[in-house]
């Protein structure tokens, strides 16, 4: 139908007769000359409808907003003064000589050019419509363009694009699983995967050396600006590489993309190990453009009687840190008062500070609700420890280690946006060493990652002291967005065992759950690992959105709902029965219970 998209056209097309198609953008009527802006997904180019062309002029006339149109016209130049430089095609516009209405439009629910006090809800509800704006139509074009580098240098690199199954069995990855019950086995379920976490290793036991897939993946958990239920990785499983080589691989795959999407040289990759991490930064996705570090001051604090800080600094498992923020002592009392708030969401129960006025004056120079718990002498180590000067302000946290990570982990990035401290551009990083396990609380192991993960030490190292192993897990982080995670996978099946023993599964869960994998580890598998990365979230990073909502077509709302389409939604009581449910409680019994 169209000769040329709207957004395409240039002083290089003047005098070319074209057919355009689009979206009516704008009209306007300037005394008897109509004014069409008419769009497609390259962009917008004005249209000019005069009286001569009377048929089409009349048709131009009846045109709103939205509506479809098929337009033929000569590209001409525009007059000096009315070049438009705010407009990609602003030095031309086309002369109208034939307009079809290829159909109407209702008034749209907003104005596409003016949404912002539009809630997301509504903007969701009309998704198609929201699509249409430039800003939407940018990111997933530049999306389309990510998924297509990443595959032709994949493809390049001799990886091979394998399917792996939606119904499925639980891929446990740590969150809930989404389950579809079967029809034709009543009373059982599939899980939707997590990941393709184990079929992605049964391939490599498989001889396929190298695979990936743009993989959608399911997880019924809390969800933020950077979780959905449904997502899409990039998820890339090797044979026979080690981690220091799978890491350079997909590292040299990230430098790539940047390069030809952005035009951007990422710097180096620094590694990290996730003790430093948590140590210095109180993350295990620590943000590096942000200049502040968390100090441990737990040998100091010993020595004081103030017991808030003793009680954490003499326990091993506690941990009191400082946080030093230069040129902070402007920060009001006000704003302490909402910063100490911010960080009780992390279970901190205070946080305390000192604003260094006056170094010079010792002690005198200084101003805090704790001088007075602590010797002088402390208070001197500890300035000088954090190398404090005059301006600033120290914030601290005593707690269980945990508590004070999370806490002064969130306070460093909360300040730091709040103060204006954070370095443009791009900060990748691979965190390593991660431990096996974390402990539940309760006393029982869970896995940092998932269980198929390999230690770094041998099985009897590993059980017996479950703590203190460190796995062979990766992460890449960039501007403080975990990208991606991965590691080398547990080949060996005795070696497979002692971890479900460590994770209090005892063999018959194991022989039911993953007796698959264990056989599979028995037939002739190879050392592998891989690893996946967030497509949704490197796309919003590399497109500068807020949330992946907002570079995915369809997304989920907060409440995980589809307000379009209006999923999920009820089935009929003929569905339920073929699928032998009943429901426990009749709807309107659980709707009134909602
Ligand atoms: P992991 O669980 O770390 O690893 O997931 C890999 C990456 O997927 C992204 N991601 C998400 N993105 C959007 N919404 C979510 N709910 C969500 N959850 C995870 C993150 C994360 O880094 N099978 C392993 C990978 C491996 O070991 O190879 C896995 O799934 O960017
Ligand atoms: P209090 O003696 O409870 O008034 O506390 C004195 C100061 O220590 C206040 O500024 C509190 O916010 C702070 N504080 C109390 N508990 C903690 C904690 N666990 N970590 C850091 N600061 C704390």
């Amino acid at each position: 139908m169209r000769s040329h998209y709207c957004g395409a056209l240039s002083t290089a097309n003047i005098d070319e007769v074209v057919t355009l198609c689009g979206w009516v953008d704008r009209r306007r009527d300037h005394g008897g000359v109509i004014f069409l802006d008419l769009r497609d997904r390259q962009g917008i180019v004005q249209v000019v409808f005069d009286p001569d062309t009377e048929e089409h002029f009349r048709r131009a006339d009846r045109v709103r907003s939205e509506y479809v149109l098929k337009v033929t016209g000569r590209v001409r130049a525009r007059g000096d003064a009315t070049v438009n430089p705010a407009m990609a095609t602003g030095e031309i516009e086309v002369l109208g000589k034939k307009l079809e209405i290829l159909n109407s439009a209702e008034t749209p629910p907003f104005q596409l050019d003016d949404y912002t006090n539009v809630g997301e809800e509504v903007r969701l509800q009309y998704r198609y419509m929201d699509l249409r704006r430039q800003e939407m139509q940018d990111r997933l074009i530049m999306r389309s363009k990510i998924t297509s580098e990443l595959r032709t240098f994949l493809d390049d690199e001799g990886f091979l694009d394998i399917e792996t199954p939606i119904l499925t069995r639980a891929t446990p990855e740590g969150a809930r699983d989404y389950l579809v019950p079967s029809r034709t086995h009543p009373g059982q379920f599939f899980a939707l995967p997590q990941s393709p976490q184990l079929f992605k290793q049964l391939l490599m036991v498989s001889g396929f050396d190298r695979y990936y897939q743009v993989a959608k993946c399911f997880r019924d958990e809390d969800l933020r600006a950077d979780r959905q239920p449904e997502f899409t990785q990039i998820d890339i499983e090797t044979a026979f590489l080690d981690e220091r080589e799978i890491m350079a691989i997909t590292e040299r795959m990230i430098r790539e993309l940047f390069k030809s999407v952005l035009e951007v040289d990422l710097p180096e990759f620094p590694h990290i190990t996730y003790k430093e991490a948590m140590d210095r930064y109180g993350s295990d996705k620590p943000d590096l453009r942000i200049p502040l570090e968390l100090v441990s001051v737990d040998d100091l604090m010993q020595q004081v009687d103030f017991k808030v800080f003793r009680g954490p600094a003499e326990d091993p498992a506690g941990r009191v840190a400082a946080l030093k923020v230069t040129g902070g002592a402007s920060i009001s009392r006000k704003e302490i008062d909402g910063y100490t708030k911010y960080v009780s969401i992390y279970g901190a129960r205070g946080l305390a500070w000192i604003k260094v006025n006056d170094v010079a004056a010792g002690v005198e120079g200084l101003q805090s609700p704790i001088l007075k718990f602590m010797p002088d002498e402390i208070v001197a180590q500890m300035i000088e420890r954090l190398s404090a000067a005059d301006g600033d302000i120290i914030f601290f946290g005593a707690d269980r280690a945990k508590v004070v990570n999370e806490a002064l982990g969130a306070l460093r990035i909360k300040v730091a946006e709040d103060q204006g401290m954070i370095a443009p551009g791009w900060s990748p990083l691979w965190v390593v060493d991660f431990p096996m396990f974390e402990e539940d609380g309760e006393g029982s192991w869970t896995p940092l990652h998932h269980p198929f993960t390999a230690p770094s030490c041998n099985a009897d190292a590993l059980s017996a002291n479950p703590g203190e192993a460190l796995s062979r897990a990766y992460d890449m982080v960039l501007n403080g967005c975990e990208l991606g995670g991965g590691s080398i996978r547990i080949h060996e099946r005795a070696m497979q065992e002692s971890v479900f023993r460590i994770l209090n599964i005892d063999e018959a869960e194991a022989e039911e759950k993953f007796g698959f994998l264990l056989n599979a580890l028995q037939y002739g598998a190879p050392p592998h690992g891989g690893l996946a990365f967030g497509l949704d979230r490197l796309v919003m990073l590399m497109t500068g959105a807020h949330s992946i909502r907002d570079v995915i077509a369809f997304p989920k709302t907060q409440s995980a709902a589809c307000v379009m389409t209006n999923a999920p939604g009820v089935v009929s009581d003929q569905q339920m029965k073929e699928l032998n449910i009943r429901l426990r409680q009749s709807r309107t019994e659980s709707e009134k219970a909602q």
